[in-house]
């Protein structure tokens, strides 16, 4: 694992320690370590497409979600969202991607010469969907809170398929506003924070 890898891991693994009390929590620790979160991509043609971008997309919203907390509420912020629910909703709004990218081989040419070169691609062994995936697997380690899986559920937003089916998103960001703002944070990191390599 190179440093910068190894780095946010830590990183994660304190802000999960400091910030995390909830019954379960080290389980689903140490069900995380033996998949591949901490060196997986984001993404395979988007942001943060390289190893170890999921754990980095984590964080990234993380400190997203807990600056628009405080643009929005405050400083006493923490009132209407606590610390624990902003990084369980943070760090683990994208576990769905867990063990699901894969790498393969194509062919490129370079120099007027064919090349294989090395790319993500994606092959998933529970097509349950996107937040509703997350929320599925993070309620087999932990009890999340309603507010907690709506935020995650619909952390997509428009870009969620089941959005594009008919559900009102005004419906539920009007219902639980800090979904909305955990979406916001979600693009934030993902097109402000990220690049495409
Ligand atoms: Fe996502
Ligand atoms: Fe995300």
């Amino acid at each position: 694992m190179d440093n910068v890898i190894e780095d946010n891991k830590n990183i994660f693994l304190s802000l999960v320690k400091d910030n995390i009390k909830r019954e379960g929590i080290n389980t689903l620790i140490e069900y995380l370590q033996k998949t591949d979160f901490f060196v997986a991509p984001a993404s395979t043609r988007y942001h943060s497409n390289c190893a170890g971008g999921l754990c980095k997309h984590s964080l990234n919203v993380f400190e997203r979600l807990v600056k628009l907390l405080k643009m929005q509420y405050g400083e006493q912020w923490q009132q209407y969202f606590s610390l624990e629910s902003a990084t369980i909703v943070a760090l683990f709004h994208d576990i769905c991607k867990v063990d699901t990218y894969v790498v393969d081989t194509k062919n490129v040419k370079q120099n007027g010469v064919w090349v294989q070169v090395p790319y993500y691609t994606t092959q998933d062994k529970l097509p349950y969907g996107h937040g509703e995936k997350s929320v599925y697997i993070l309620n087999g380690f932990i009890r999340l809170t309603r507010e907690e899986a709506m935020c995650i559920n619909w952390h997509m937003g428009e870009y969620d398929m089941r959005v594009k089916g008919g559900i009102s998103l005004n419906d539920i960001y009007y219902k639980y506003p800090n979904a909305f703002l955990t979406h916001i944070a979600d693009n934030m990191a993902t097109f402000l924070d990220e690049t495409i390599s």
